[in-house]
């Protein structure tokens, strides 16, 4: 009589990904991609639900407004910024990469990216808090 053995699975932990203890500076850049892009996928959610307290009314939008003034909401804003920055330029990297241009300068161009998230994403920081502050 034969027994049947499973196969041992093969491939990566589910979490792997987000593992990146020892790894090279790419390895942090795919993951700051990843978890950007799932960040921005949940606000993409959470903007809808906010919108459609305008078809509650008046107050209940009012009632949000007020709540997003707050700090704590404004520091929120910041991070979205700086979500969007670090994924839409390190996108922009990758899309270079990926049609062959500035190949051997894709580790300056993932430097030069983080300083302007950096630059940009506090430049939004004093604007918004100047505004609302
Ligand atoms: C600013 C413009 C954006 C650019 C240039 C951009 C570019 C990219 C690129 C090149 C990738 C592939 C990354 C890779 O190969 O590892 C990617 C992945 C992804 N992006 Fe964007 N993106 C932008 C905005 C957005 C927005 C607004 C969202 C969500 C609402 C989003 C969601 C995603 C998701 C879910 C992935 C897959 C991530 C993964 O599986 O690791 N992106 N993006």
């Amino acid at each position: 009589m034969s027994v049947e053995v499973e196969p041992k699975p093969v491939g990566r932990k589910p979490l792997q990904w987000f593992d990146v203890r020892g790894r090279r500076v790419g390895m942090w850049a795919y993951v700051a991609m990843r978890l950007s892009a799932i960040g921005l996928v949940l606000y993409l959610f959470l903007h809808l639900v906010i919108l459609s307290q305008l078809a509650v009314g008046p107050s209940a939008w009012d009632g949000f407004v007020a709540l997003a003034k707050s700090p704590a909401f404004l520091a929120l804003d910041v991070i979205l910024i700086v979500g969007i920055l670090a994924h839409g330029l390190n996108g922009l990297r990758l899309t270079l990469v990926g049609l062959g241009i500035g190949v051997p300068r894709h580790k300056t161009m993932l430097w030069i990216g983080l300083v302007l998230t950096l630059a940009l994403a506090l430049l939004s920081a004093l604007a918004i808090f100047a505004a609302e502050g």
